[in-house]
């Protein structure tokens, strides 16, 4: 098993004129970021207004390059650079955002997409580029989780790895299903599940993705490979005490569902302190939420993340115990229930081998570098070749208005993603695009 011959042709395939590039990415920029931005961050959740206004910005920027678009039963939205056919290549990231999230994350790997394919039939028409298979530049459904609580939908959905069933019950905070808000934003949320189309015409991706941390800042590179994500997952914790008066219940009597809660904060930050991992409670509320009422219920959910699924099992061990001793001090019942997993990612080494071979012969750095985050090429990991560069973050703050990157790290991540996707294109079709040590 080989990654594709690197023609000596890579190099004028993968020319980009650069300036022309910024000026189409600052273009691009500069409508996408008129869509959900509000003075306090950037909200862009699935099923909504917002969604449909960036389903139409992708339309026309794959209607401005003679794209056509398909959207699949998932929600998943594809332009086609060629006719869709099986073993194709697919490039892109999401659009959706987290609540007051920032500007980059997933927004980047779509343009550069679009701006990939801009290179790429520049170098055909010149005659320095054979295409062999066509190339899909993809914006995943919901790849936040912010709407309905559960992380990369679309793909997870398109792969099996979320039950239809489960997914349609999922609700938004004012208690909309995934279904009805599908179907209010004219989709059919009966057709959602497992896509062999979609699979079968996903041979290999590759994801441009802002860095959301400061390994590439300490390394002193634009861009990085990534080996790995790490295994993580989200928990519901409810506690359920008893409302009662603030001021005439006495303390001993109370069974306030809010102490147990913050033990257990305190506990998790403890615990992935000694398992060098993560464990955060970004979204809770409390019932009745009155502020003269002792608080009868928390409903809080857990995202965890650590290095591998023994320590993360152990993690959520440690938090659940921690929880049900405080809630026990307390008088308080609690309930722990898992909302979703995803186990640890290795990355396809063909994919990966490709990119750092080519990185060389162009005489740019490429370290390899793991990561926290989760993504939709995760999840597609378990089914086909998927790879992802990440570009650098010059403070590292991510799912904040605080995100950024600078002009000639996007562009650094452009020839690394269009160097790639030169060769994977012209990968004669009577094979996969990628195969390597992942087969
Ligand atoms: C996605 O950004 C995640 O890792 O939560
Ligand atoms: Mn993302
Ligand atoms: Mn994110």
């Amino acid at each position: 098993m080989t990654t594709p011959d690197l023609s000596s042709g890579v190099s004028t395939a993968a020319a980009v004129d650069e300036a022309a590039a910024l000026a189409t990415f600052r273009t691009m920029w500069d409508q996408l970021g008129a869509i959900g931005v509000h003075p306090t961050g950037t909200r862009r959740y699935s099923w909504t207004d917002e969604d449909a206004a960036l389903r139409r910005w992708f339309t026309d920027q794959a209607a401005s390059r003679g794209m056509t678009v398909h959207t699949d039963p998932n929600g998943n939205i594809r332009a086609w650079w060629g006719e869709p056919a099986d073993g194709a290549v697919a490039t892109g990231s999401h659009l959706d955002s987290v609540a007051d999230g920032g500007k980059w994350d997933g927004p980047l790997g779509v343009l550069l997409g679009f701006l990939a394919v801009d290179a790429l039939a520049a170098a055909e028409a010149r005659g320095n580029l054979v295409r062999a298979r066509p190339l899909a530049v993809v914006d995943y459904m919901d790849e936040e989780g912010t709407r309905f609580g559960v992380a990369c939908l679309g793909s997870k959905l398109m792969s099996g790895a979320l039950d239809p069933e489960t997914a349609r019950a999922l609700t938004d905070g004012d208690g909309v299903t995934l279904a009805a808000a599908m179907t209010a934003a004219g989709a059919d949320p009966q057709a959602i599940g497992r896509d062999e189309v979609a699979l079968a015409q996903t041979g290999a991706q590759v994801e441009v993705h802002i860095e959301q941390g400061k390994q590439l800042v300490g390394l002193a590179a634009p861009v990085g490979l990534a080996t790995a994500i790490w295994p993580h997952g989200r928990w519901e914790f409810t506690f359920t005490g008893l409302a009662d008066h603030a001021g005439t219940a006495r303390l001993a009597d109370r069974r306030d569902a809010a102490l147990p809660f913050a033990a257990t904060v305190l506990a998790a930050r403890g615990a992935a302190q000694d398992l060098d991992a993560r464990a955060t409670f970004g979204r809770f509320h409390v019932e009745p939420g009155g502020p003269n009422v002792v608080p009868a219920k928390v409903v809080a959910l857990l995202d965890a993340r650590a290095a591998t699924d023994a320590v993360l099992a152990d993690l959520v061990d440690r938090i659940g115990r921690a929880a049900r001793d405080a809630a026990g001090d307390h008088g308080v019942e609690v309930t722990v229930r898992e909302i979703s997993r995803a186990p640890v990612v290795d990355f396809d080494e063909g994919l990966r081998d490709l990119h750092g071979k080519l990185a060389a012969e162009a005489g740019e750095r490429l370290p390899e570098i793991p990561t926290q985050a989760g993504h939709d090429s995760g999840i597609l990991a378990a089914e086909l070749p998927t790879s992802m560069l990440f570009v650098r973050s010059p403070h590292g703050i991510s799912h904040s208005p605080l995100e950024d990157a600078a002009d000639a790290d996007v562009l650094a991540g452009l020839r690394a993603l269009v160097r790639s996707l030169a060769v994977l294109v012209a990968a004669p079709q009577d094979g996969p695009p990628v195969t390597g040590r992942n087969d």
